[in-house]
């Protein structure tokens, strides 16, 4: 571990992060970070980095082979602050023995509480309503005006049950879901409590009223949502992704939402992050963009900022960390 002077291993921080994560990792380590709320040019991380023991990351950066290469042998361990870590090159690090911290479960209840808000939002219409009555649009009281498909007697699918998938299905059940189905890897034994039917990703699209993605982006997701796929799907379909904007072709999904192939769709991810003012999706009034805030209780952000700092220390020290991604 590369020391300063007072022996404290150096470490960079990649943003402006809450103080009670910042402060505990100031004590233990001397700490440069990017304190801004914009995400560090990744010329000035590759300048920030030579020399350094941990680097402190958010899920916005790109930490590739080249940012390990700048930093040198000296880098131990990187920590991000998510629970996602397909920004970091996983092969890069198993390669020059590098540990990777996240941060998973702490937010699978706000994650799951805030899909529930943006699939009702999408389904129910409710930035519509809202726009409506802001600028005149609410006339008198118009029978089946402002409708949308309601969960009771539904059928849910989940791409990927796992903790926020889990999360979202028994936040929903109690709306009075009929169905849940699943895709993945592999049958989950937690699935029974709900129930919920291990199906085969063709059948959870063909079947499902509400396909809500809640995986993890890999090779395999990776614009998983084509056009292929939106023409499985009912014409009433509700379409909701919180995983990561890069499981879905935008422009398949454009197209879907304009020739009624599906009814509606809400992102809380996109590609890219920001998207632009312009953007096409933003035209529509069927497709509901939330600005990748699933995480974003207070509590929860505190937390992820806390835990980002535990993995990092341990991972410095050569301990076990308290949430290690598995090489
Ligand atoms: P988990 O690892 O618990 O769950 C991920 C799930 O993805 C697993 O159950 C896995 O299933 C599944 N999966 C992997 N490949 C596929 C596939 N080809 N088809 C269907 N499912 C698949 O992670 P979390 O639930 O904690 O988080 C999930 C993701 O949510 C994160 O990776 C992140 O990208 C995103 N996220 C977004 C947030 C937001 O703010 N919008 C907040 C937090 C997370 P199997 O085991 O069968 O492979
Ligand atoms: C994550 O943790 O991966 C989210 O996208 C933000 O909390």
């Amino acid at each position: 571990v590369n020391m300063n002077s007072g022996g404290k291993p150096r470490v960079y921080v990649t943003r402006r992060i809450p103080k009670e994560g910042l402060d505990l990792l100031s004590k233990e380590c001397e700490v440069s970070i990017w304190d801004s709320d914009d995400a560090v040019p990744q010329d000035v991380l590759l300048k920030n980095v030579p020399g350094i023991s941990g680097l402190y990351c958010l899920l916005s950066d790109r930490i590739d082979g080249a940012v390990m290469d700048a930093a040198g042998p000296s880098l131990k361990a990187i920590s991000t602050l998510s629970v996602g870590y397909d920004h970091i090159n996983l092969d890069e690090c198993r390669k020059r023995g590098i540990r990777i911290g996240y941060t998973p479960g702490i937010l699978t209840d706000a994650t799951a509480e805030l899909t529930v808000g943006l699939l009702l939002t999408t389904s129910r219409r409710l930035a519509e309503g809202v726009t409506n009555v802001k600028n005149g649009g609410w006339g008198t009281w118009k029978p089946m005006w402002l409708t949308g498909p309601g969960l009771l007697n539904s059928t849910v699918g989940l791409v990927g049950l796992g903790r926020i998938g889990m999360a979202i299905a028994q936040r929903l059940k109690p709306f009075g879901v009929k169905r849940f189905l699943y895709s993945g890897n592999s049958k989950k034994a937690e699935a029974d409590s709900l129930p919920a039917e291990f199906v085969p990703f063709e059948t959870l699209v063909k079947e499902s009223g509400f396909v809500v993605v809640s995986c993890s982006l890999n090779a395999q997701t990776k614009g998983l949502f084509n056009k292929k796929v939106f023409e499985m799907m009912s014409s009433n379909a509700i379409f909701v992704n919180i995983s990561r904007g890069a499981v879905v072709n935008q422009d398949d999904l454009h197209e879907a939402l304009t020739t009624g192939q599906i009814r509606g769709a809400g992102l809380d991810v996109t590609t890219p992050e920001p998207l632009p003012t312009d953007h096409p999706l933003l035209k529509l009034d069927n497709c509901v963009v939330f600005p990748h805030i699933g995480s974003a209780s207070e509590e929860t952000r505190i937390a992820m900022s806390i835990l980002t700092t535990r993995n990092l220390l341990a991972g410095l020290m050569g301990e076990e960390m308290p949430e290690e991604v598995q090489l």
